[in-house]
């Protein structure tokens, strides 16, 4: 029997990378065959920490889940911070891993890659063909050069060095580890949030920003977990069938959308709020639709399984259990 792989999981502490960890363990890999850092410990911005990091530790695969995230907010009024230490990290962390003959690695992007028009559902082959949305362009920028980077990388070394170095690009995730900041948060973690303070206030109303008519698209962040370790253990053969080298990266998606009436029903159904629901039409709505065209990752055999209800179910019981306010 052949050894278990030794696994660094960047950004382990994060709500992709802690759910990565879950995977591999629920999966049967040894704990002890999990090499972790947090960010105090190394922070991947540091080129020379990140080297001595790979030498030291010689892991033979990497999921790459750390990352300067945000909403538009902190994406507009850092924007600097967002492009340099997204790329720092991700050159630190592939060029190192090369240096130190790992084969294996898989990079997680985002949907935001894709230009701000691009036809719904959004395909792969939608990257670079128009102009990015302007609020958060320094971060996809990062995430697009991360992209090309494992490309490269793949390109000229993989003959050689055996590299191979993939990326996918996950739909909007949920679930355990979120971050439910009262202002700095992504939309199913702040209406959980507002629909838990209205119903422990009684308050008679909840007021949702917009008009409640765009329609997205949710994952839950387990479902996304299985989906990289999915990814990353397709033999090479079948991954190059499927992608092409110089547009290789995956879509995941849920598979379908809904609006943000809906979503709002459903979670306050979930949380067991009763008042009424009142939609702010002076805030922006955003763009009007938002989907992944998930049929690539679909033919390579990887389906979500976590229905949005039972999700939310899930992510109200983390919410509760870590609600510190
Ligand atoms: N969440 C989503 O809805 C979503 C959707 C699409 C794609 N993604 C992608 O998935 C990846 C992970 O996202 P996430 O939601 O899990 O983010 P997250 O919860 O903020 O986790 C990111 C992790 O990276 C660590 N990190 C950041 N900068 C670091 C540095 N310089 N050195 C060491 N560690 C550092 C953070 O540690 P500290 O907190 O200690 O800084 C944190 O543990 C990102 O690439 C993101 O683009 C997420």
């Amino acid at each position: 029997m052949t050894a278990p792989p030794k696994i660094y999981v960047a950004g382990h502490r994060g709500m992709v990378g802690s759910a990565i960890v879950r995977q591999l363990l629920a999966q049967g890999h040894p704990a002890e065959c999990i090499v972790t850092r947090t960010h105090a410990e190394l922070d991947l911005t540091d080129q020379a920490a990140v080297r001595a990091f790979f030498a030291a530790e010689r892991p033979n695969q990497v999921y790459l889940a750390a990352a300067k995230v945000g909403g538009i907010h902190a994406n507009n009024t850092y924007p600097a911070e967002f492009i340099y230490q997204n790329l720092m990290i991700e050159a630190n962390i592939v060029d190192a891993a090369f240096r130190n003959s790992v084969q294996k690695l898989l990079f997680m992007g985002s949907s935001c890659i894709y230009p701000k028009l691009a036809s719904q559902p959004m395909r792969e082959d939608a990257l670079l063909t128009g102009n990015l949305e302007p609020t958060n362009e320094p971060y996809a920028i990062a995430k697009i050069a991360g992209i090309k980077l494992c490309e490269c990388y793949n390109r000229q070394y993989s003959e050689s060095h055996g590299a191979d170095y993939r990326c996918v690009m996950p739909t909007n995730l949920y679930g355990p580890g979120d971050n439910y900041h009262p202002e700095n948060s992504h939309v199913i973690p702040a209406l959980i949030r507002r629909f838990h303070e209205g119903k422990i206030c009684s308050a008679p109303s909840v007021t949702i920003w917009g008009t409640g008519t765009p329609k997205r698209e949710f994952l839950y962040v387990d479902d996304m977990a299985a989906a990289c370790l999915h990814v990353m253990n397709l033999s090479k053969d079948t991954y190059q069938q499927h992608t092409h080298p110089t547009l290789s990266h995956i879509n995941v998606g849920y598979g379908q959308d809904l609006t943000i009436r809906e979503l709002a029903e459903t979670i306050a159904d979930v949380i067991g709020y009763s008042g009424k629901l009142v939609f702010d039409k002076s805030q922006p709505d955003g763009t009007p639709r938002k989907l992944m065209d998930s049929s690539r990752i679909n033919a390579l055999g990887w389906h979500a399984t976590v229905h949005l209800t039972a999700g939310l179910k899930l992510a109200y019981e983390d919410f509760l259990r870590n609600d510190k306010a």
